[in-house]
């Protein structure tokens, strides 16, 4: 257990650069160390904590705690909690932009190769999370980090154990992504909700159009219905077991449209994919196991084999003497994976950032603790967690640090400046 005189020594204090996300709980914004000089986002919790205890029974950190390390998991880098204003702070590496960010305003489609790469990605780390236990619950566009080539899953805050006990009352994802049965039933849903949402993102990926975009409840089984047809009534039957009041069953008769006729420009194994992610019944629903096998992926296995080889090579060479160029030779480099599609992400990543230029003046952040977890053990809300220690704020900063620097309250005050407008203002919020 970390205790406060600890936990000062290793206190750390940023610089605050901007806004950089807005989630219905937080703000984000971009900080860099002053110290090390890193970037980092810095997500300020809207809720107060009263206790470290409430801190510590947050499942975001929980499940982080988890998963982590893991390429395709956000790095918590740590947490900030200053008891006096009861404010929370997560500090996470830094990422470029949100899914929702690289396709928001595209005209051109993004190349399919490139769009393979990214969902391989979020398909393994949907593989890591749901054998470690963990479903995410608000798969989005939103909450799918990229930095070039790199895709991270973040935002944990609505993630349950999967061994918990159904059903589940409380808040459930986003409407446009979210499965058939958690919108017809009272929470009897499982970890395969989060592989609808994945079928979902891919599909807007591909097509920059939402596959469901749902008014309502109603509406969004509808949407669904227009477009898959009308489900079994053995499927509906089973669903209607624990179905929820608000929706009569009664659907009216709808032919499924291909999907392949949406998307013409895509090759059918990806189409194929995508199928197998959106099958109504989430007992025929591809897991992520299965999804990161699929022939669609193959080449991204392989190439994912030889750069093991190389590595594994590339160990016993420091013994044996294999050079450097032959263990470089070896190596697949995603990037020419890539093909023409660089240029034009580029050129949104530009766009992005003239969209999103901040002020200049540096304002700061006065970091308070310091948290620091242990093991994490199945407790009655899924998960539970181990140690978590605090500190102070080093205060020895000069005088133009200390101008510029505010304490975690003011920097909820700051971001309070609704001076950023919200890329997720048009879509409907849980
Ligand atoms: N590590 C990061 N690097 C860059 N941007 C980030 C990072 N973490 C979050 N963001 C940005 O901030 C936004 C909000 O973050 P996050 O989803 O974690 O917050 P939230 O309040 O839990 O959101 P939600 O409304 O989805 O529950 C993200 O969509 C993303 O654009
Ligand atoms: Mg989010």
């Amino acid at each position: 257990m970390l205790t406060s005189s600890a936990c000062a020594d290793r206190a750390c204090r940023y610089r605050l650069i901007g806004k950089k996300g807005e989630g219905t709980f937080s703000e984000v914004l971009k900080a860099q160390g002053i110290k090390n000089g890193k970037y980092v986002a810095i997500k300020c919790m809207k809720n107060h904590f009263d206790s470290l205890d409430q801190v510590n029974n947050l499942r975001e950190i929980q499940a982080l705690r988890r998963l982590s390390p893991h390429p395709g998991v956000i790095k918590l880098c740590e947490v900030l909690y200053d008891q006096p204003t009861r404010r929370l702070a997560l500090v996470f590496e830094l990422m470029d932009m949100n899914i929702y960010e690289l396709i928001r305003g595209r005209r051109q489609y993004l190349a399919e190769t490139r769009i393979k790469i990214y969902m391989y990605q979020l398909l393994k780390s949907m593989d890591h999370m749901h054998r470690n236990g963990i479903f995410h619950r608000d798969i989005k566009p939103e909450n799918i980090l990229i930095t070039d080539d790199e895709l991270k899953l973040a935002d944990f805050g609505s993630c349950r154990g999967i061994y918990s006990k159904q059903p589940y009352t409380e808040y459930i994802s986003t409407r446009w992504y979210r499965a058939p049965e958690c919108l017809l039933t009272d929470g009897f849903y499982n970890y395969k909700m989060d592989m609808w949402g994945v079928g979902c993102v891919f599909f807007e990926v591909l097509s920059l159009y939402p596959l469901f975009p749902g008014t309502n409840e109603l509406d969004q089984v509808q949407k669904i219905h227009a477009i898959l047809g009308t489900p079994p009534a053995e499927t509906l039957a089973k669903l209607k077991k624990h179905s929820n009041s608000h929706i009569d069953f009664n659907f009216p008769h709808k032919e499924a449209t291909p999907l392949a006729r949406l998307i013409p420009h895509c090759s059918a194994e990806c189409v194929d994919v995508i199928v197998k992610l959106l099958a109504y019944d989430p007992d025929d629903r591809m897991s992520a196991r299965q999804a990161v096998k699929h022939p669609y992926f193959k080449d991204l296995r392989a190439a994912e084999l030889k750069e093991k080889q190389a590595q594994a090579q590339a160990a016993a060479g420091s013994e044996d003497g294999i050079s450097e160029e032959r263990v470089g030779a070896l190596k697949i480099d995603s990037k020419s994976l890539m093909g023409s599609s660089k240029t034009q992400t580029q050129k949104a990543r530009e766009q992005y950032r003239m969209s999103k230029q901040v002020p200049k003046k540096p304002t700061g952040l006065i970091a308070g603790a310091i948290a620091k977890a242990g093991s994490l053990s199945d407790g009655p809300s899924g998960l539970a967690i181990g140690q978590l220690g605090v500190g102070l704020a080093s205060q020895n900063a000069s005088q133009s640090q200390i101008d510029a620097e505010l304490s975690i309250k003011s920097v909820a005050k700051a971001v309070s400046h609704k001076t950023y407008q919200s890329p997720y203002s048009q879509k409907p919020r849980k």
